[in-house]
């Protein structure tokens, strides 16, 4: 059995966003309580026990605090057994220093970005006898271990996405393989599997091949439209510019996949399809596509 929970469904700024006054932030702050949302991560488990996290997000400590399965057990414990890092972006890293108080996990990550890691001193916060950084390779499986070295029954099967390095060494760095990754994700007992691509700037033939056929795609939902930062005076910057594939291109190019259930996440504050009402959420639901809440649990 998978056991996959959606601890945030936001993209980087969650929703509100601290420093914006767009209508879905604004009605996420007054009448539309129910918007409010934590940046993406998901927690995945064979069995219910053991838990790896799939990115942790800023938003992690109210992650932790509002879902039952990833409470301590006894004085000093926790659930999570491991984090795998689909790429070096603040909302997908910081919550890493969330997880210091001397607990032991694994730490999964591509050299592109545990390299960002080993280069800054804050993360030494997570002693490297207890939190062991290991390299992954795009298109090399590997089974995350539980702390003890335990084999938990998962299969990972890393990719690379079309993507770009992180907003943070944007200016220092060239894009390269690796700086984003997409997952397949496999139960080895019972073979149920899922893709994970929550930051995608486009599909190319290469990453359709993972997709096909899939019982189960979380796909980026950043942006709507492309342009929809520019549109709303929220940003200068084009979702292919910040290495997202927006919701109208990725629709209807995943149609023909023969996906089974497609659900967005890594959503933006600016995204129109989050407001219950809008045509925008009618059109993502009519293409058959789920925009999900933070807490939802899935079984596979
Ligand atoms: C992204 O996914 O584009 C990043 O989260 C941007 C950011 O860090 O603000
Ligand atoms: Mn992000
Ligand atoms: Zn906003």
């Amino acid at each position: 059995m998978l056991s996959i929970i959606v601890l945030g469904t936001a993209a980087g700024g969650g929703v509100p966003q601290w420093n914006c006054g767009c209508d879905n932030c604004q009605a996420a702050r007054t009448s539309h309580a129910e918007l409010r949302a934590t940046q993406a991560s998901i927690a995945i488990s064979t069995d219910r026990s053991n838990w790896f996290l799939i990115n942790a997000s800023p938003d992690l400590r109210q992650q932790l605090t509002e879902t039952p399965a990833l409470h301590p057990r006894t004085l000093r414990h926790s659930p999570v057994a491991g984090v795998i890092l689909s790429n070096g972006e603040v909302d997908a890293i910081a919550g890493l220093l969330t997880l210091r108080e001397g607990a032991a996990f694994n730490l999964y990550g591509h050299r592109r970005v545990l390299d960002l890691l080993d280069a800054n001193p804050i993360f030494n916060v997570l002693k490297r006898q207890l939190v062991p950084r290991r390299p992954i390779e795009a298109d090399t499986a590997f089974e995350p271990q539980l702390p003890d070295g335990t084999p938990s029954g998962l299969e990972i099967l890393p990719f690379v996405a079309p993507g770009k390095a992180a907003l943070f060494v944007e200016d220092t760095s060239a894009n390269e393989d690796g700086d984003t990754l997409g997952f397949v994700i496999r139960d080895q007992a019972s073979g149920e599997s899922f893709v994970f691509l929550a930051a995608c700037a486009a599909l190319t033939p290469e990453v359709e091949t993972y997709l096909r056929g899939a019982k189960l795609v979380f796909f980026d939902g950043t942006l709507f439209t492309d342009d929809e930062m520019i549109r709303q005076g929220l940003s200068q910057k084009t979702g292919r510019r910040m290495g997202h594939m927006a919701m109208v291109a990725a629709m209807p190019a995943l149609e023909a996949l023969g996906i089974e259930r497609k659900i967005f996440l890594h959503i933006n504050n600016s995204n129109p399809a989050l407001m219950p009402g809008a045509a925008e959420r009618q059109a993502v639901k009519q293409a058959g596509w789920q925009i999900p809440a933070d807490g939802m649990e899935i079984t596979l």
